[in-house]
């Protein structure tokens, strides 16, 4: 049954909210519990749809576990896992079910996982995965529309990806920590979700030095063990909620949150006169009347994240003058451009650049979320838009935010889930 969000515009947030753990660490970390028989005992996991996509997985392999969605704890006994195929089924949901080639590969030295497709926001290839995969010793071949990987034996060698891959990076990661010898990985993806990964393997065993660096040293070793671990807060979601408070002229906490994971994106809304306050573990945030238009482009970490420019385009709309918004990860990541015109937006595209001409009054309308971070930026535009909005086909929302609606909810927004 489809699920649509209706916004009644123009409450200011109010009050604290708390970020859930991070579905982009939480991902590889399940894909992760496949390494060892010994069991992972996980902590703050996000109850999102791509995370129950990813036991579903699981389940097909073999695995048991025990998830207390309450409170994110989830025990996962994988000591019965087979490697058998990953279907279509699985991998149309969610793309990031790639994640289980490379530990199935270090495992089992077989891997039969569908291939995936395009997605709405671009090609989206994996042939850098699967490059990497070939180094260490594995071949690959596409049999009735099953990405086939297999092994006599992985070896180390030495990696240098061309482009910054972040589920790259962790899968070959995966692959290579019983791959004899050492694996090289040069230029690795840095992103927070890649050093919680690292994190817990080395907990289970694994032998990595370079954790969190741009050159990742991967030393083989037997066998994993068991290991407990705490995914780090859900820079993505904070991220959002800053906007959020920021364009209702709230004032909110963000508890739960590692700001210093947001560094780029704080300062860009700093920038845009929006007051924060941070600590170790919390983010103020407080809007103000008059804000200001400031360029962005998206890069890999440390760098402006592509998952917050939806949602950052959404708070340049608020802001006088123009803004430029540049695109460097994904070549079609703009679907809330026209989505968000329906509102009354005043948005112009070029290529790889949004011109955003902010300071338009917004008024409601039935809007289509075609991605997970554009659903994120709709409801936000809609926070603030004139009138109600209805934001149509969230469950790609529900696919990265726990409880988003209730959460906003509780903070003083005006928003129900109905059906559509
Ligand atoms: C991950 C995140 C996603 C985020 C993205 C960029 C997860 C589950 N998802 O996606 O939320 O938006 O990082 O921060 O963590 N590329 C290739 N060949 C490859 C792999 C990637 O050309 O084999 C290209 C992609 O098309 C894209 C760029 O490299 O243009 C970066 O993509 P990548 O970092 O791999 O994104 P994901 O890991 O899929």
């Amino acid at each position: 049954m489809l699920e649509k969000f209706v916004i009644e515009g123009g409450k200011k947030l109010k009050g604290s909210v708390r970020v859930s753990g991070a579905k982009n660490s939480a991902l590889p970390l399940l894909a992760a519990s496949i390494l060892s028989d010994d069991g992972l005992i996980l902590h703050n996991v996000p109850d999102v749809a791509d995370v129950r996509t990813m036991l579903k997985a699981l389940e097909l392999l073999g695995v048991k576990f025990d998830f207390d969605r309450e409170n994110g704890t989830l025990e996962i006994d994988s000591s019965n896992v087979k490697p058998v195929e990953i279907p279509y089924d699985i991998i149309r949901r969610m793309r990031a079910s790639v994640l289980l080639m490379g530990p199935l590969l270090a495992r089992f030295k077989k891997a039969y996982v569908y291939t995936p497709g395009g997605c709405a926001i671009g090609a989206r290839p994996i042939d850098l995965h699967i490059e990497a995969f070939k180094k260490l010793g594995a071949t690959y071949t596409v049999k009735e529309g099953y990405s086939v990987l297999k092994t006599r034996k992985l070896k180390g060698n030495y990696i240098c990806f061309d482009k910054v891959t972040v589920t790259g990076t962790e899968n070959v990661v995966m692959a290579s920590v019983f791959a004899q010898g050492e694996t090289i990985i040069e230029n690795a993806a840095i992103e927070p979700e890649v050093e919680d990964l690292c994190r817990c393997l080395v907990k289970m065993g694994a032998k990595i030095e370079g954790v969190g660096t741009k050159t990742l040293r991967i030393f083989g070793v037997k066998s994993l063990g068991k290991a407990e671990h705490t995914v780090i807060p859900d820079r993505i979601e904070a991220g959002t909620f800053v906007i959020a408070a920021a364009v209702t002229n709230g004032k909110i906490k963000i508890e739960n949150a590692n700001p210093y994971h947001l560094d780029a994106f704080l300062s860009k809304v700093e920038d845009a006169g929006v007051e924060i306050e941070t600590g170790d573990d919390f983010i103020k945030v407080k809007g103000v009347k008059n804000l200001k238009s400031v360029d962005i482009e998206t890069s890999p970490y440390p760098g402006f994240p592509t998952d917050l420019q939806a949602q950052f385009m959404v708070l340049m709309l608020k802001a006088e003058g123009v803004s430029r918004i540049k695109e460097n990860i994904f070549e079609n990541r703009f679907q809330h451009v026209q989505e968000l015109k329906r509102l009354g937006a005043d948005i112009l595209l070029d290529g790889n650049i949004a011109i955003v001409k902010g300071g338009k009054a917004l008024t409601g309308a039935d809007v289509m979320a075609t991605d997970l971070r554009a659903s994120a930026s709709l409801v936000l535009a809609g926070l603030f838009a004139k009138g109600e909005t209805r934001v149509h086909r969230i469950y790609h929302l529900d696919r990265g935010y726990q409880n988003f609606e209730k959460k906003l909810k509780a903070l003083g927004a005006k928003i129900k889930r109905d059906r559509d």
